[in-house]
């Protein structure tokens, strides 16, 4: 049910109480969880920042599955620092959601039974060691770019949360760019893999800013609340003209014939993802999307002897507490 309520975000606050709301986010306020909200705007927050969370404690598992396999001492050590950041990034966020009223426990739930979604690119695979690098310089450059604006974003822990969090991103999108560039400039064998994981992670990393502006269902409004400060297609071409040069540093191409510097525009001119394959991941048919939410929803169920415990543990010192008053 509270999936079909944070899908609307119509309202039907009173007019005036809007007018107030709104003149605070146009004068660049911070709104706190105590402060009055319309009712979209608690329920887009759930859901962008709801997302957002699920989409890092998710993202853990394609990398995660690499930590046994890294090549070097120095490359594990990096990788497991990473992966236990994304964790923290995903508490920071739940707890950001439960300023807005709903527990951590009911929107895991919502992910683990399909109700709500997490970042599509993590229903793709992370096949060698080079998509590791890859992931890191392309997936962690684009949710930068996606995130840093993010950290004026109106609702304060939101913003206060993406501040810490874009600190330890920027690390992360180093880290893979010097993995990647070790592959490029390594064995012809290592080029080609290098190659060969851009190619394949290329266009999954343009779907991770969503649907094109035209298609996007949400910007318009989340845009006027200040809950995103670009929109999707704006974000998309700063990625493009950053990370292009990158690839050109490392001598990789860019796998896109229609690649190319616009001058008028000063911005490249590139070819869109395929929007069909990105609707099809989104509604849970890509290539991993069974096996991320089983893992998932079987690390939840392994773990239940730890929530019961850690219950049970508190429910205990509340009685002897009430029991002492
Ligand atoms: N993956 C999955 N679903 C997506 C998506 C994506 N890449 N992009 C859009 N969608 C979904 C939306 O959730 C929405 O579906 P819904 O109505 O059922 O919720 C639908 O597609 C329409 O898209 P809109 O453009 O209207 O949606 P938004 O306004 O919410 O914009 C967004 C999408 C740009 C991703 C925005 O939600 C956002 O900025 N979110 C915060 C950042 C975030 O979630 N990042 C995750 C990246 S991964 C990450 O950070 C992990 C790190 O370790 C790499």
């Amino acid at each position: 049910m509270y999936a079909q309520m944070i899908k609307s975000e119509a309202t039907q606050d009173d007019p005036e109480k809007l007018a107030a709301f709104q003149a605070r986010i146009d004068a660049g306020e911070k709104i706190e969880p105590k402060d009055w909200m319309p009712e979209g705007y608690r329920k887009t927050l759930i859901r962008q920042i709801g997302q957002h969370a699920h989409s890092e404690i998710v993202g853990q598992l394609p990398e995660g599955n690499w930590i046994t396999r890294a090549p070097t001492l120095e490359r594990k050590a990096i990788l497991l620092a990473k992966v236990q950041d994304e964790a923290g990034h995903g508490l920071y966020l739940y707890c950001a959601a439960e300023t807005l009223g709903v527990s951590r426990d009911e929107i895991t739930e919502m992910l683990l039974d399909g109700r709500m979604k997490y970042s599509s690119i993590f229903n793709y695979p992370t096949l060698n060691w080079a998509d590791i690098g890859a992931v890191g310089w392309l997936v962690d450059g684009a949710a930068i770019m996606n995130q840093v604006p993010l950290q004026r974003t109106s609702f304060g822990p939101y913003s206060r949360a993406m501040i810490r969090i874009c600190k330890e991103e920027s690390f992360h999108q180093r880290q893979g760019y010097d993995a990647i560039r070790k592959m490029a400039e390594g064995t012809p064998e290592q080029k080609k893999m290098a190659q060969d994981a851009l190619n394949r992670l290329w266009y999954p990393s343009l779907m991770m800013f969503g649907p094109s502006d035209k298609d996007s269902v949400h910007s318009a409004q989340s845009m006027k609340w200040k809950i995103k400060m670009n929109t999707n297609d704006e974000l998309r071409q700063k990625f493009v003209d950053q990370t292009v040069p990158q690839a050109e540093y490392l001598g990789l191409t860019v796998p896109d014939e229609n690649l190319k510097w616009n001058e008028e525009r000063g911005h490249y001119d590139y070819t869109d993802p395929d929007w069909s394959e990105f609707f099809d991941v989104i509604q849970g048919n890509g290539p991993c999307n069974v096996d991320r939410l089983a893992d998932r929803n079987k690390a939840w169920d392994d773990g239940a002897w730890v929530r019961d415990g850690l219950l049970a543990h508190a429910k205990k010192k509340a009685a002897r507490q009430h029991a002492a008053e």
